[in-house]
């Protein structure tokens, strides 16, 4: 399946994105000398790394820090910044100058840890001790799924009809990573993804570049306080990324979700430090004193403490309550900044909460209402045909491109031929309903018959491979198609290698699909064989197309066919297990 996912027309959509502004390049060198007199510099120390004494350093840089921070936050989450950003530039570039002279003075909270920094090997491993479950999710995306919440925890709090309506906290669902922010004293300690629940990992270097995060905490706050919440990438952010992704040549993401999975499970912290991650805040870890009394109200303290809250939200009473929250929702989804899934209940006193505890890891007091999967209208351009590793013909629907449940989908598999014919009844031209729900493949559900165009045909699957033009004869179960070419027909030859040089087959890195085009096209390998008989000059030979011209270009760089060369011959230890497995 292609999908690719960044589309033009997706940035009509009314997503607003923050005016960006200079603050990440502050990376750059120290502030020119014409700005070295700014007011705010007359401050008391005067400001100048150079000049200021060691015992002067502390204050300072607290200082620094503290207005930095200050700044920030004004900047980020309340969108009011009060400063202009060149002060803000100066302010920063003399408290990394004074970090730099003074290492040991370095505070956990700096600022300057926003820009990311030492690339890691691995992430350390973090247990939860109060563990992150899951929600349960009703099925029933009509107002009878808000009801049968409401009706099981009315029954498990052994309440009767007589009894008054349950006070629900009703919130947005995030669709992200759930991060916990551990907070000792004030100071964020540590970062951790959810993992399985009971263990993460510690993601704390990639979180501190999280603007909206704050580093420390102000005004009296329990000595532990663990912050949970979600780590989204804004839609807007999203595309920008994508197309920077493809102007690179690289591969864009799927949706946000991967886009903010991937940037922050990234070992190079300043790599999260570009990709522009925002953290709501959604329930409390582990706490050291009471925190508050209901689940709004927790909401309502992290929010005065500085994190980021969703403005969605809203205390109400009883299930059709519930219900018109998941309407509203809904009316308002397409016009959020970031993508949701659907909404959470929760039962808003706390005490109630715990009186409803737990069942098969899932609150009794909480539950995640979705919304049905999206479902929009294409047109089928084509249909095609792939041939697979084992020779298996599949038609796939070539599509006007539609963004559906977060994705720009260009194609869909049709199966086989029975299903395009018997099942669908699809034919070229016919506009078709195409459904798409979260991470699953879209799928054509039913051919809309009053739009189809006149004089279009039955499809036929072809009589010959459309790769090698080998016969094609019929599986036994008469429903698939294959080409008899076998490792003749380029297309299986190709698959077949890349499936031999497969991680869990003999793990050759660096022989992706890319290379494997290339070398078969070359007429260099025929079958995995071949490869064992590469060699560096046939590598990086001059490709059959240019060899001889003005210009020749080089089937591989050196080091690339080198390093593939050295990745092929390792791999020729392995078990026999892999070896039959490679074969395929
Ligand atoms: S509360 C014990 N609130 O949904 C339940 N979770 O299926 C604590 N999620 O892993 C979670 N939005 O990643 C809660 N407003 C919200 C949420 C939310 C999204 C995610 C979270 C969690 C999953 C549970």
């Amino acid at each position: 399946m292609m999908t690719s996912l960044f589309n033009d027309n997706e940035e009509a959509a009314p997503v607003k994105a923050k005016p960006k502004r200079t603050r990440k390049t502050v990376k750059a060198a120290a502030a020119p000398a014409s700005e070295a007199a700014t007011p705010a510099q007359a401050s008391f120390f005067g400001g100048d790394a150079q000049v200021l004494s060691p015992d002067q350093a502390p204050a300072r840089m607290h200082e620094l820090e503290t207005e930095l921070e200050r700044w920030n936050y004004e900047y980020y989450v309340l969108d009011e910044p009060s400063v202009p950003d060149a002060e803000y530039d100066r302010a920063f570039n003399e408290l990394k100058a004074l970090e730099a002279r003074f290492p040991e003075l370095k505070s956990r909270t700096s600022p300057t840890l926003r820009v990311g920094g030492a690339v890691r090997t691995g992430f350390k491993k973090v247990r939860h001790d109060v563990p992150m479950l899951s929600i349960h999710t009703e099925t029933d995306f009509s107002a009878a799924g808000a009801a049968a919440f409401d009706e099981r925890v009315r029954s498990a709090l052994g309440l009767s009809p007589q009894d008054p309506p349950v006070e629900y906290d009703c919130e947005l669902k995030f669709d992200g990573l759930a991060t916990n922010l551990r907070y000792e004293k004030g100071v964020l300690t540590e970062a951790s993804t959810r993992g399985d629940g009971v263990e993460g990992e510690d993601v704390t270097a990639n979180v501190r570049t999280i603007r909206t995060i704050p580093l420390r905490l102000n005004g009296k706050v329990p000595d532990i306080l663990e912050v949970r919440g979600e780590c989204i990438m804004h839609k807007a952010d999203f595309l920008a990324l994508n197309a920077r992704q493809e102007a690179a040549g690289e591969k864009p993401f799927a949706n946000p979700r991967n886009a903010a999975a991937g940037s922050l499970r990234q070992l190079d912290s300043s790599v999260t430090a570009q990709r522009t991650l925002h953290f709501y805040a959604y329930s409390l870890g582990e706490v050291s004193e009471p925190f508050a009394e209901t689940q709004s109200g927790v909401l309502d303290r992290f929010a005065e403490l500085g994190f980021p809250v969703a403005h969605m939200r809203e205390v109400v009473k009883g299930p059709e309550a519930l219900a018109a929250f998941h309407d509203k929702v809904a009316a308002a989804r397409a016009s959020l900044p970031f993508e949701i899934d659907g909404v959470v209940y929760k039962v808003n006193s706390l005490e109630l909460e715990e009186e409803l505890g737990f069942i098969a890891r899932e609150p009794r007091w909480a539950c995640a209402h979705k919304y049905p999967p999206e479902e929009v209208l294409t047109q089928v351009l084509g249909i095609d045909v792939q041939v697979g590793r084992t020779g298996r013909l599949t038609p796939v629907a070539r599509l006007a491109p539609v963004y559906v449940g977060g994705v720009t989908v260009f194609n869909a598999t049709l199966h086989n031929e029975d299903h395009v014919v018997n099942d669908l009844d699809l034919r070229v031209g016919d506009t078709v309903v195409l459904r798409r729900a979260g991470d699953v493949i879209p799928e054509i559900l039913r051919v809309v018959k009053e739009r189809r165009p006149a004089g279009t045909k039955v499809f036929e699957m072809p009589h010959v491979c459309p790769i090698c033009g080998s016969a094609v004869i019929r599986d036994e179960e008469e429903k698939d198609m294959r080409c008899t070419g076998g490792l003749v027909c380029p297309a299986q030859m190709k698959l077949s290698i890349v499936h031999f040089a497969a991680r869990r087959a003999m793990g050759i890195d660096g022989l992706g699909e890319k290379i494997v085009d290339m070398l078969v096209d070359e007429g260099l390998v025929k079958t995995p064989a071949d490869l064992f008989g590469l060699t560096l000059e046939a590598l990086t030979a001059p490709t059959t197309a240019t060899a001889g011209s003005e210009k020749p270009e080089k089937r591989m760089g050196p080091k690339a066919a080198a390093n593939l060369l050295a990745s092929i011959q390792a791999s020729s230890h392995t078990t026999l297990a892999r070896f039959v497995f490679a074969l395929g």
